[in-house]
C-alpha cells in the first residue's frame, strides 16, 4: 500500500495526543513498552497465523519467536515487510493496539502483485519474516468528530482509528465501500460497532459512489475526515469537502500519486549506457523498472527512500520532503522526483 499526506487545517490539532494519550493511558498493556518511534532496525518476527479475511484478502499476524512485547504504535502505522524474496512493501497494522505481543497487516492479491502475490502464496505460519517499523505516516490526530471513509483494503488504517475514535468517545461514522460484501475484510469485527455508525457501501447494491459528496453526507458536523482508498474516491472527497459538513480531511492512497506539470525527460543507465525516456505522464521509477525489474523501490510516493539512486550527472526536480539536502546533492527518488527536460545519469 501507498500513502501520502493530509489535507486542511483541523484546530482541535492542538490537542494532537491528547485523546491518543487518553486512550493509551487507558491501556494498562502499554506500560512498560518500548516508546513509539521511527524503527529502521530489522526486527525478526514470525508469522503465527494466516486468515483469509475475504476474497483474496489474507490477514497476517506476525510475533516475535520469543513471544516478547512488540514496539508499540499508533493508528495509522505501517511496517516495512522483507520478503524473503528481498522485495519490501508496506502494510498497515490493522490489528488490536493493545495485543502487545502480535502485530497484525493484511493483503489483498493483486493481479501480477509481485510482492502480493508472494504473500499468498507463499507464506505459511510458522514462517520467519523480518519487518522494520513500525512507522507512521498516516497520523491520528485528536478530534471530536470523525468521519472514516473506507475503500476495501483501506479499511486497514481505518480500523484502529475507529477503535480509537470510539475508545476516546469520539463521534465518529464509518462508510466503508467495495465491490461486494465479500471482498470486505473485517466486516465481522465491525458487526460488534454501534451499527447506526457504520454504512457497508457496496458496489453491488448502491453502484460505484458518484461522487465526494454522497460519501460525506454521512459526516457529523464539524468532523475530521479520514479516508484510505483509490484516487477517484479521494479526489471526489477533496472537491467536495468544502460544500460538505466536514471540516478537514486526512487520506492516504493505494497507489503513486498522479503526476502533475510533468515533462518528457531521458534517464541514462551509467552502468550499462541505456538510455530510457520517461514521458511526462510516468516516473522514472516505471521506465526504469521496464529495463531493471529488481530496481528496489517500496512506498511509490516519495516518503520511504526505498528507490534513492545516485545521480551522476543532470540536475533532478525533486518533488520529495524525504531528502535532506546533503542527500538530494548526489541522489534522488525515482518513483516521485524528475527532471524538467534533459537527462539524469542514474548510477544503475
Ligand atoms: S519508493 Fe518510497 S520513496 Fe520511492
Amino acid at each position: 500500500m501507498s500513502r501520502t499526506g493530509t489535507g486542511g487545517t483541523d484546530r482541535l490539532v492542538r490537542g494532537i495526543g491528547r485523546v491518543i494519550t487518553v486512550y493509551e493511558r487507558l491501556s494498562r498493556l502499554d506500560r512498560g513498552r518500548p516508546p513509539v518511534t521511527p524503527v529502521d532496525r530489522d526486527l525478526r518476527l514470525v508469522v503465527t497465523a494466516v486468515r483469509e479475511e475475504a476474497d483474496g484478502v489474507r490477514g497476517l499476524t506476525l510475533s516475535a519467536p520469543d513471544g516478547r512485547v512488540l514496539p508499540r504504535w499508533r493508528p495509522g502505522a505501517h511496517l516495512d515487510l522483507v520478503l524473503p524474496s528481498g522485495r519490501v512493501r508496506q502494510y498497515s497494522l490493522c490489528g488490536d493496539r493493545n495485543r502487545a505481543r502480535e502485530y497484525r497487516i493484511a493483503v489483498r492479491r493483486i493481479d501480477r502483485g509481485g510482492a502480493s502475490g508472494e504473500i499468498h502464496q507463499s507464506l505459511r505460519a510458522g514462517d520467519p519474516l523480518v519487518v522494520r517499523g513500525p512507522r507512521n505516516a498516516f497520523p491520528f490526530v485528536a478530534a471530536q468528530r470523525y468521519l472514516f471513509v473506507a475503500g476495501g483494503i483501506g479499511i486497514t488504517p481505518i480500523l484502529p482509528m475507529v477503535r480509537a475514535a470510539a475508545a476516546a468517545g469520539a463521534d465518529w461514522r464509518l462508510v466503508y465501500c467495495g465491490r461486494s460484501r465479500s471482498s470486505l475484510p473485517f466486516l465481522g469485527e465491525l458487526a460488534g460497532s454501534d451499527t447506526g455508525r457504520v454504512w457497508v457501501r457496496t458496489d453491488d447494491d448502491y453502484g460505484i459512489p458518484a461522487s465526494g459528496a454522497e460519501l460525506l453526507e454521512h459526516a457529523p458536523d464539524g468532523a475530521t475526515v479520514y479516508c484510505c482508498g483509490p484516487i477517484p474516491m479521494i479526489t471526489g472527497l477533496r472537491l467536495d469537502l468544502p460544500a460538505s459538513r466536514a471540516r478537514s480531511l486526512h487520506f492516504e492512497r493505494f497507489s503513486a500519486p498522479p503526476i502533475s506539470g510533468g515533462r518528457t525527460f531521458e534517464v541514462e543507465l551509467a552502468r550499462t549506457g541505456r538510455v530510457l525516456t520517461v514521458p511526462a505522464d510516468r516516473s522514472a521509477l516505471d521506465v526504469v523498472r521496464t529495463a531493471k525489474p529488481d530496481v528496489a523501490y517500496s512506498c511509490r510516493q516519495g516518503f520511504c527512500g526505498t528507490c534513492r539512486t545516485r545521480v551522476l550527472d543532470g540536475e533532478p526536480d525533486h518533488r520529495d520532503h524525504t531528502l535532506t539536502q546533503e542527500q538530494r546533492a548526489d541522489g534522488m527518488l525515482l518513483c516521485v522526483s524528475r527532471a524538467d527536460g534533459g537527462r539524469l545519469v542514474l548510477d544503475l
